[in-house]
């Protein structure tokens, strides 16, 4: 295996630059086709191609450099065939900066828990139409290239981290790694996407070791680290995405899928990730829930019909300069629509600030103390 280049890496797509490290953390630039962004960051999650409750602009002026979207649900509808007939996801939903598509098998075995994998690939049941599908790492790579996104995910062999035996966690990390030769040879567009590979073995030490030599060996532009965020302990997940990090080329991208507890995205920085992805912001908005420096408001709360403050006095989003929790509260509670809008732009707004603060406090090489002082503030009395 050639060693990666130090501190950066190019591939036709990509480049990615360290620019500062701070222990292992590190502060770095990744020319992508659409966006030149700077990490660690976080990615809001648009599944149908939207982010719930935001628009293109929202995102743009909440600085977010990247956005996710997933094979498994364009491709069910509208369909990856019209958005590239639009002339890809990018100007399907008019959005200039990068794209990151999924590739699919994690949802389906996720979401509808129909799925069936073998050695062929992923077969499911189509929620729409109730037909049986079977994905394959050469179609899900097939209809990535159709939707033109900025990085693609190889499809990988998730295993629900509660439902398994060892047996099937072993069977998994080799078929990921069989796999990610398929994905290779499908991609046709190497020069505009970056196709990403994804580390697997669940939370066994010696399964990980041979995913990452298998993955590394592969010269992917950047890699994921996948499996997680799936209700493990707090213990072996930093255990696996340490080990992880440590495992991977210094020179490229590393991804921590899932991710998006704001401590979550604090601690996988300090061990050395760049990118994290979740839900997490928005669906928590869609319960009334915002995210704060001290933890979580939960606005559908009595405790807040007088409450005339921002959200959060440090935030200064658009929804902190003109909203109370006091005015939050009710529409939160009746579950309305615009609650959601509006506490989901400011948790993106929390969690963009929050990429920006970790990477400023790397920069300035005071990483540590910062580390010390999130976690402080989210459990003052030291639990
Ligand atoms: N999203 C969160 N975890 C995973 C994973 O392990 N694989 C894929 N493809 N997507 C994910
Ligand atoms: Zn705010």
């Amino acid at each position: 295996v050639a060693p990666s280049p130090q501190p950066g890496s190019s591939s036709p797509a990509l480049h990615f630059e360290v620019l500062a490290q701070c222990g292992r953390a590190r502060a770095a630039r990744m020319t992508l086709p659409h966006h030149t962004c700077e990490t660690p960051m976080f990615m809001p999650v648009g599944t149908q191609g939207s982010v719930k409750g935001l628009t293109s602009q929202q995102l743009l002026d909440l600085q977010c450099q990247v956005i996710l979207g997933n094979t498994y649900h364009l491709e069910n509808r509208p369909g990856a065939e019209l958005v590239a007939d639009m002339g890809g996801l990018h100007s399907f939903i008019n959005w200039p900066r990068g794209m990151l598509t999924d590739s699919g098998g994690f949802q389906m075995v996720s979401l509808l828990h129909l799925a069936d994998i073998n050695e062929e690939g992923v077969t499911f049941q189509s929620p729409t139409d109730g037909k049986r599908m079977l994905l394959t790492p050469e179609h899900s790579i097939q209809v990535q290239n159709r939707l033109g996104a900025d990085i693609i995910m190889a499809l990988d062999d998730v295993v629900p981290s509660t439902a398994a035996d060892n047996a099937r966690f072993e069977e998994a990390t080799h078929r990921t790694t069989r796999w990610i030769d398929r994905c290779i040879a499908a991609h046709s567009r190497p020069h505009e996407q970056n196709l990403f590979a994804i580390v697997q073995g669940g939370l066994d030490e010696r399964l990980r070791d041979i995913s990452l030599k298998g993955l590394v060996a592969r010269n992917t532009p950047g890699y994921a680290i996948g499996g997680l965020a799936g209700g493990e302990d707090k213990r072996s997940f930093v255990r696996v995405v340490s080990q992880c990090t440590a495992g991977l080329p210094e020179g490229k991208p590393r991804y921590v899928m899932g991710i998006g507890y704001p401590l979550d995205i604090v601690i996988c920085s300090a061990l050395g990730a760049d990118m994290y992805d979740s839900v997490y912001p928005t669906r928590t908005a869609r319960f009334g829930v915002a995210l704060v420096p001290q933890g979580v408001l939960k606005l559908k709360n009595a405790a807040y019909v007088q409450d005339y403050r921002p959200l959060d006095e440090e935030c200064g989003c658009m929804v902190c300069r003109r909203y109370t929790r006091a005015f939050l509260h009710p529409l939160a509670a009746k579950g309305l629509p615009f609650a959601a809008s509006l506490i989901s732009y400011h948790n993106i707004a929390y969690t963009m600030r929050l990429s920006g603060q970790i990477r400023r406090a790397i920069i300035e090489q005071r990483y540590p103390s910062f580390v010390r002082e999130y976690v402080a503030q989210q459990y003052p009395r030291g639990g």
